[in-house]
């Protein structure tokens, strides 16, 4: 009676996000989202002017950046030392910054330390970039998700002008492209697929068929 964990990560924008919260809802899983607490870091960062060079401003900040979920429904609520930032860490400048904050080796191993904490004994549904290769090398599913990279703007911008984003189509392109490079060619824990991982792409897929094919997977490891 292990706890069961299922790993999906993947390039920006894929659907990692509503695949991951189907899932959980559908399981009664946990649902975390790994990139919000990347974003969150980096809000904070932003805010308080970290150099992302000095290892000791790094440290320092560290140590005075916590971060809780409020899980209330399936939706990431994520609470930097007491402010909910859910909407913040979604705006431009976080994403234009999120990649390099992300590739600091501190960083990584302060937000690895506090996932495994949060999937130690729990079903858990996880989403991110490493989530298979380092931070549950033994989950049970690994899902690796893949989309064009043409379609997966068009999406993002969409649901970022439902929210009422200044941004045009270009801009939210470039960062997708920008930081799948940042993510794939960083020194420490790079976005690539796990050995066991199984591929989705779902440039043609409805939410509906990713579920389904996520859930014949685990059906069959259950
Ligand atoms: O998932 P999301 O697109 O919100 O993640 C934002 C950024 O956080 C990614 O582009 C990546 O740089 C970083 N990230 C990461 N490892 C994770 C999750 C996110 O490096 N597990």
């Amino acid at each position: 009676n292990k706890n069961f964990v299922i790993a999906i990560d993947g390039y920006s924008s894929c659907g990692k996000s509503t695949l991951a919260k189907a899932l959980a809802k559908k399981l009664n899983f946990i649902y975390v989202d790994s990139g919000s607490m990347y974003r969150a870091v980096t809000l904070y960062f932003l805010r308080n002017h970290v150099d992302i060079h000095d290892p000791k401003q790094v440290e320092e900040a560290l140590k005075n950046i916590h971060l809780n979920f409020n899980s209330r429904d399936y939706e990431t609520h994520i609470i930097l030392n007491n402010e909910e930032v859910s909407d913040e860490i979604r705006q431009m400048p976080v994403s234009k910054n999120v990649s390099a904050v992300s590739a600091i080796r501190q960083v990584r191993h302060e937000m690895v330390k506090q996932q495994q904490r949060m999937g130690k004994s729990k079903n858990i549904v996880m989403d991110g970039r490493d989530i298979g290769t380092a931070v549950f090398k033994n989950a049970q599913l690994k899902l690796f998700m893949t989309a064009d990279p043409k379609i997966r703007a068009e999406r993002r911008y969409k649901e970022l002008k439902e929210k009422g984003e200044e941004i045009t189509l270009h801009e939210v392109f470039d960062n997708i492209a920008d930081r799948d490079f940042q993510d794939t060619t960083r020194e420490e824990s790079p976005l690539v697929r796990a050995e066991d991982a199984v591929i989705l792409d779902n440039t043609n897929l409805s939410p509906e068929q990713q579920l389904n094919f996520a859930l014949e997977k685990v059906n069959a490891l259950i």
